[in-house]
């Protein structure tokens, strides 16, 4: 079934590991999750959950998919009232079905905002002009300049609601998206004589605008109102650009601004996001997870930086993250810092960022004077739900830390943590396992063939593991798997400058079966000299697959909702279907060219 947009940002604000994790024990494995299938009968884990491709996999019985599909095959809900239960627990306001209201046509928004953007972009490119005289006076190069499609925006009050108008896009959606503004004599630009950032989303589609003033004029940064298609509490700026940094070095700086990510960024210190002028919100905080746990907050070190840091620590900790907090000195933000001091102070800084936990008792140990014997007994009051809040082996740590540093004993400090401990502990009632021992049988040949290439292509060359999620691209077929989680685990302990994956410690890791098959593909599968041009095509040649998969559920559909006689849903599905032959068509003039 072809999902609206909608659904794809559900699944973006709920992480299944969360989900699965409350009915299955997972335990990590590796950059992926693993536990005992709750679909078949089985005292070896071969289920696991893969937290960056979002999806589950059981290579015992074959059930796969997304976090949908978990919960409709697990609670055995229809499709709908299982995205319903996923917004409910996660408070995502629910999709309305079936309304008759306007639908969202994002790809429209988002062509729209292309095409603004490329207009700023050329205006910054007409020398002289004050936006490309301003960012020089920050220091920006013209390859970060382009690097970011940063732009500007003239000064005249019409130049690109004119433009738009003559590119054929209504006033309507020139208001929606918030590039116009309505004025007593017709429309006007929103954003006159600004420096302009474009914020783009993971899937590399423009959703909005930030505009600094060059002059005084206020307010200093401008932004894209709140729409449908820009809403900040689902995204951080330049993640499009940095998450493969943050996944490879299993790290990620987070900034306040949008100048903070690139000057950094032109630093030479790509692993940042910034959130988008507000404080990080639950989403932020998982969509960064999915990258790395280790978030390093770099925030300004005035009161409200404070303020945002300790909110920051708490979302990560909710996200299932790590926070450690930067004390950036000597200039205001990490921006004036790394001008000033380079890229390796900065990366020094950041190496001795704060944990968490240090920091919230450090902070709280500054409004008592620990001289004085009744302070330190408020002093321990304040510190002990910090301490509750920990798991054990930390809260013992840090209960010897804290005995050292007030001359309290360890055991009187554990008493005052333990005493009237009201936490709930909310237990879920354990629900009888849903044993289905239906056998999927891999039929798939083409697709195993496919994935099995793709992944031929990851061991001569490891970075492409990273690509196939970053695409899309989820495993599905039982052997590829396997191939997969092997090459997975080999990559982290492979050798330091190596590229590739020892093809014969694959092989070793796999059933005798699985090798020989394997092996098979091996000496079938030529990647020539262009590893890319072979991705490429393989990739495209691997999606027209899956999108003919999906044409042939689609067609039985509209066989059924043509003998229904509902024609509202022979015409969403003859639609779809002329879509997906548009892919494909685009995608095998890719493989053949
Ligand atoms: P700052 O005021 O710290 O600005 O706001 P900055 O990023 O250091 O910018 P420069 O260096 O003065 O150019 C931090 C972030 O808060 C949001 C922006 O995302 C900004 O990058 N912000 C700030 C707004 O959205 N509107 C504003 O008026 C100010
Ligand atoms: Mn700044």
């Amino acid at each position: 079934m072809a999902f609206d947009n909608s659904i794809v940002d559900i699944k973006q604000q709920v992480n299944i590991v969360d989900v699965i994790g409350r009915e299955v024990n997972l335990k990590k494995a590796g950059s992926s999750y693993k536990g005992l299938c709750p679909f078949h009968n089985e005292k070896t884990p071969s289920f696991s959950v893969n937290e960056q491709g979002q999806y589950f996999n059981c290579f015992g019985c074959g059930r796969k998919g997304d976090v949908f599909r978990f919960v409709m095959d697990y609670y055995k809900l229809p499709f709908m009232d299982a995205v319903d239960k996923i917004c409910g627990e996660y408070g995502i306001k629910k999709p309305e079905w079936g309304s008759r209201g306007p639908k969202i046509d994002y790809d429209k928004y988002h062509a729209i905002n292309a095409k603004a953007a490329r207009f700023f972009y050329n205006c910054l490119g007409k020398i002289p002009n004050k936006g490309i005289s301003y960012l020089s006076s920050r220091g920006l190069k013209k390859e970060t300049i382009t690097a970011f499609g940063l732009g500007y925006a003239p000064p005249d009050g019409t130049a690109l609601t004119d433009y738009l108008r003559s590119q054929g896009i209504s006033d309507d959606d020139l208001l929606m998206l918030g590039l116009s503004s309505q004025g007593k004599n017709g429309l006007y630009d929103k954003f006159r004589d600004r420096v302009i950032f474009p914020i783009i989303n993971s899937n590399d589609k423009v959703i909005g605008f930030g505009g600094r003033a060059i002059g005084d004029a206020m307010p200093k940064y401008l932004n894209s109102p709140e729409s449908s298609i820009f809403l900040k509490k689902n995204n951080l700026f330049g993640l499009n650009l940095t998450r493969r940094e943050i996944s490879d070095a299993d790290r990620a700086i987070m900034v306040e601004g949008y100048m903070d990510l690139i000057s950094l960024y032109q630093a030479g210190i790509k692993n940042v996001a910034a959130s988008l002028g507000t404080a990080l919100t639950d989403n932020q905080a998982r969509l960064i997870c999915r990258y790395s746990k280790n978030i390093v907050l770099a925030y300004d070190s005035d009161q409200a930086g404070i303020n945002a840091a300790l909110r920051g620590i708490s979302v990560i900790q909710g996200a299932g993250g790590k926070a450690r907090v930067m004390n950036v000195t000597d200039g205001k933000d990490p921006d004036d810092f790394v001008k000033k001091h380079g890229k390796d102070a900065f990366l020094k800084l950041a190496d001795n960022a704060t944990a968490a936990t240090d920091y919230r008792i450090r902070l709280a140990a500054k409004d008592f004077d620990l001289s004085d014997d009744r302070q330190v007994l408020d002093f321990i009051d304040r510190v002990v739900p910090i301490l509750r809040s920990l798991g054990p082996v930390e809260q013992d740590m840090y209960i010897r830390k804290l005995s050292e540093k007030v001359g309290i004993s360890e055991h009187a400090i554990s008493l005052a943590v333990n005493s009237d401990n009201t936490r709930a502990k909310t237990s879920r009632p354990s629900r009888p396992l849903n044993i289905n021992r239906r056998d999927y049988k891999q039929e798939n040949s083409l697709l195993e063939r496919l994935e099995i290439a793709l992944l031929l292509l990851a061991s001569t060359d490891y970075r492409y593991l990273n690509r196939l999620s970053e695409d899309g691209i989820i495993i599905r077929t039982a052997l590829a798997d396997k191939v997969r989680s092997a090459e997975e685990s080999l990559v982290n302990n492979i050798k330091p400058g190596a590229l590739g994956i020892d093809l014969n410690e694959i092989s070793e890791l796999l059933d005798p079966d699985d090798e020989a098959a394997f092996r098979k593909y091996l000496k079938s599968i030529k990647i020539g000299h262009d590893d890319e041009a072979f991705y490429k095509q393989t990739k495209a040649a691997y999606f027209i697959n899956n999108y003919r998969v999906e044409k042939t559920e689609l067609q039985s559909e509209l066989a059924v909702a043509e003998k229904l006689g509902n024609t509202e849903e022979v015409e969403r599905i003859a639609t779809a279907l002329i879509e997906l032959d548009k892919k494909i068509n685009r995608l095998t003039e890719d493989v053949n060219g």
